[in-house]
């Protein structure tokens, strides 16, 4: 099984997290998401415990909110240590309605609008990550109006291909966000904000790409960001207090993705840095990571029920099941793959090559493609899609007017609504 959390019974059916898959269903209805609290622990404290002991005890992962975001992960998050990152006001509300401490709250995004950096202010946001030099005069003018110093983070671009899917590279110098090292623009936008009187610069942040195992990018990107670091001490004499490295690790997602040791990687990580910062003469600074995916991706999966079977001989086999691209759009947009199973078949023979696919009024509504599950699959039968806790929830839709799923939080002992199912009264709430 691609993640420790999952178990097979003896008589074929489907654990997560210690929960009977089918049982769930039985419970809550179809489709929807299960989510694994024990899970996310663990994964928090993997990031919380090795970042303090390899980066020292001021250091602090964020939960990435856009990987998924409701008011329960927030709660989690928090009891764990971590801080959060949000890229929108709808993100910080959520957290905000959690209760969690915002001090330790990040607001991110390339575009913040005027009432984004006017409600993060009223919310008491710890930090902007500030995107550019307009962002950071209209942070400064809001500031000022509001009477605060306000604390920010200055994005930058430090040039870096990650070699993941073009999608997600965002730390390259074209890209649409922060402020390019290269072209000399982010020594430009860092002395604007030194300037502001109403802004308090306390570092640099960096995100190369998700979905990476390779901890040579995290160590090329944090190289060229202590470059830049030391450059604004010796012409400057700046200090930075916090390094943000962006986001975190990946996960499996099929059996032919890497099994990764974060500890060992953060290990490596915080030894060439250390490094770094001796030859070039300065303190490390606070170092913060982002990781989203690797937080809360193997600690959830979706439990759909087959629908029509449909064998078109010598073609190809479907399967649909009654969800879609609406709760994971993630193979129409970018074919990324999952492992898919037959929940209440697990101990059966999988030799029916075959497409599972989704109950939307579009061919591209398809959530894995060539995949091999019994051959007696049939309607009622239980389908998991595994590895869905991150950007699934967070990027549904009410495409066709199909409700969201709920999410069905497992914790060992006992399970839980964490989010609602949507209804048809929902649906149509703003409609006049
Ligand atoms: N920090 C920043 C600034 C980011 O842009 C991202 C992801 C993260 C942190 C979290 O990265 P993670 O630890 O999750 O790899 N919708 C795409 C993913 C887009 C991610 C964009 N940024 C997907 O479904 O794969």
């Amino acid at each position: 099984m691609i993640c420790e959390n999952l178990s097979v019974s003896k008589d074929g059916i489907l654990f997560f997290g210690g929960a009977d898959t089918t049982e769930m269903i039985k419970k809550y209805g179809s489709p929807l998401y299960l989510m694994d609290e024990v899970r996310i622990r663990h994964n928090c404290r993997i990031y919380v415990d090795s970042m303090k002991k390899y980066f020292g005890e001021n250091a602090m992962p964020l939960l990435a909110s856009k990987a998924n975001s409701f008011k329960q992960i927030y709660r989690i998050a928090n009891e764990e240590g971590m801080g959060t990152d949000v890229v929108s006001s709808g993100e910080l509300y959520t957290a905000k309605c959690a209760g969690f401490p915002l001090e330790k709250a990040y607001f991110h995004s390339n575009n913040k609008t005027d009432a984004d950096i006017s409600y993060g202010i009223d919310c008491g946001i710890g930090y902007f990550v500030a995107d550019n030099e307009e962002e950071i005069c209209v942070i400064d003018r809001i500031a000022k109006e509001k009477g605060i110093i306000q604390k920010i983070l200055i994005r930058l671009t430090p040039g870096i291909d990650p070699h993941t899917y073009e999608a997600v590279a965002t730390g390259k110098v074209d890209s649409k966000f922060g402020s390019a090292i290269i072209t000399g623009e982010a020594e430009r936008v860092f002395n604007i904000a030194l300037s502001k009187e109403n802004i308090d610069l306390c570092g640099f942040h960096c995100h190369v790409g998700s979905q990476v195992f390779d901890s040579d990018v995290y160590i090329a990107a944090a190289e060229t960001m202590l470059s830049f670091v030391a450059d604004m001490k010796n012409k400057y004499g700046f200090i930075t207090k916090e390094l943000n490295l962006g986001g975190g690790y990946g996960v499996r997602y099929t059996e032919n993705d890497p099994v990764i040791d974060i500890p060992a990687n953060i290990k490596l990580v915080s030894e060439t840095l250390n490094e770094i910062c001796k030859k070039l003469g300065i303190d490390l600074p606070a170092i913060r990571m982002e990781p989203g995916r690797s937080i809360v991706a193997d600690a959830g999966l979706t439990l759909y029920t087959a629908g029509s079977v449909k064998r078109i001989p010598e073609y190809k086999n479907y399967v649909s099941v009654d969800g879609g691209m609406p709760d994971n759009p993630r193979y129409a947009l970018y074919k990324s793959e999952y492992t898919v199973v037959c929940a209440n078949k697990m101990n059966e023979n999988c030799d029916f090559l075959c497409s599972v696919v989704g109950r939307c009024c579009e061919s591209g509504d398809i959530l894995q493609e060539n995949i091999y599950l019994p051959s007696s699959v049939e309607r009622g039968d239980i389908i998991a899609v595994l590895t869905t806790g991150a950007y699934n929830y967070s990027m549904a839709s009410n495409y066709n007017r199909i409700p969201r799923l709920p999410i069905i939080m497992v914790d060992g002992k006992r399970d839980y609504v964490a989010v609602k199912r949507e209804t048809f009264e929902d649906i149509v709430r703003n409609d006049i």
